[in-house]
């Protein structure tokens, strides 16, 4: 029987993540911990526990406890907020990888699964099409940081068999939760925007396209690879993962198809130059090979939800 902690329920990929998993393996054997309060959904549906993981012992002492076989550990500093405070973000990031690799390996827990970013990518890398392994010149904290641990994973991987898995996000797009401090969460504001005030101003260029993904998309196969045949991962670094491309103009197109008054306007920040670093697209033929990722949202219908479920939400709370 297999007991799953979750490090970062709180946020934007675990919130979602922790009811995914809670489905298949049982409320009661998937524990949620944050240091921030979880949604009520996962706080009403199974254990929440408040848990630093940049507190070694007690993380040690919660997998022996609970007697724990896979951890996903999703707390970070996201990219924008990572360059407002480069040293602490370096700090947390890289001190919340080891503690749970270290925490990992001296408890026996089996898996781990830990996300890496396109960020892992820098302006000498092939733009498109990026591939699994190319030039790697991250100019960002956060960047630096995920192919850091991507580099650490596979060390404890191959040096204490640490059962490492993980894959390049690229910018998650999702309704539940909001990012925060991140390069990609325009694709996340806009939506809000556009039910809320009918515009939105983007902190990006019209034209900068990047790598994106519908949430769903992400967590399925987040838990595919996690459930793989470790006999079939031939990488364990970090596995790209290409999502769909589009850049804030065309994303805008897509939502006017559904609210015609829409507008967009243009005010690039320092975020800019980071997302210029970042590739525009990605190829992922190796995770498609070796564990089957496979994608079912476009952009088409990934505006169609996100557009439904925010007015749902908006509608309720008033
Ligand atoms: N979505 C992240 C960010 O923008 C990248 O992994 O920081």
């Amino acid at each position: 029987m297999d007991n799953i902690l979750v490090i970062g329920s709180s946020g934007q990929i675990g919130s979602e993540l922790v009811m995914a998993l809670r489905k298949i393996y049982g409320n009661e054997h998937v524990f949620a911990t944050d240091i921030k309060q979880p949604t009520k959904e996962v706080r009403k549906s199974g254990p929440f526990q408040n848990l630093d993981v940049l507190d070694f012992n007690n993380l040690l002492h919660f997998l022996v406890r609970f007697n724990i076989t896979q951890i996903y550990n999703l707390a970070a500093v996201l990219s924008g907020n990572a360059e407002k405070i480069p040293l602490q973000a370096w700090d947390i990031n890289m001190k919340a990888l080891m503690n749970t690799l270290e925490a990992a390996r001296e408890s026996g827990a089996k898996k781990l699964f830990w996300p890496s970013s396109i960020a892992v990518f820098g302006p000498t890398t092939p733009r498109h099409d990026t591939p699994q392994l190319t030039v790697m010149e991250p100019n960002t904290v956060y960047g630096i940081s995920k192919l850091a641990g991507e580099r650490w994973g596979e060390y404890y991987n191959k040096r204490y068999g640490v059962d490492f898995r993980s894959v390049r996000y690229p910018g998650l797009i999702s309704y539940k939760t909001e990012p925060g401090g991140g390069t990609t969460d325009y694709a996340v504001e806009i939506f809000f925007d556009a039910i809320k005030k009918g515009s939105y101003q983007c902190f990006l260029k019209e034209d900068t396209a990047l790598p994106m993904m519908f949430m769903d998309d992400a967590i399925a196969n987040t838990i595919k690879l996690m459930q793989a045949d470790p006999k079939k991962l031939s990488l364990r670094s970090a596995y790209n993962m290409a999502g769909i491309s589009f850049d804030p103009k065309q994303l805008a197109a897509e939502i006017r198809k559904h609210i015609p008054e829409f507008t967009i306007s243009y005010k690039p920040d320092f975020r800019q130059t980071i997302a210029e670093s970042w590739p525009a697209s990605i190829d992922d033929s190796i995770a498609r090979k070796d564990w089957g990722l496979s994608t079912s949202f476009n952009l088409e219908k990934m505006t169609t939800i996100m557009l439904r479920k925010i007015r749902e939400k908006a509608s309720k709370s008033t």
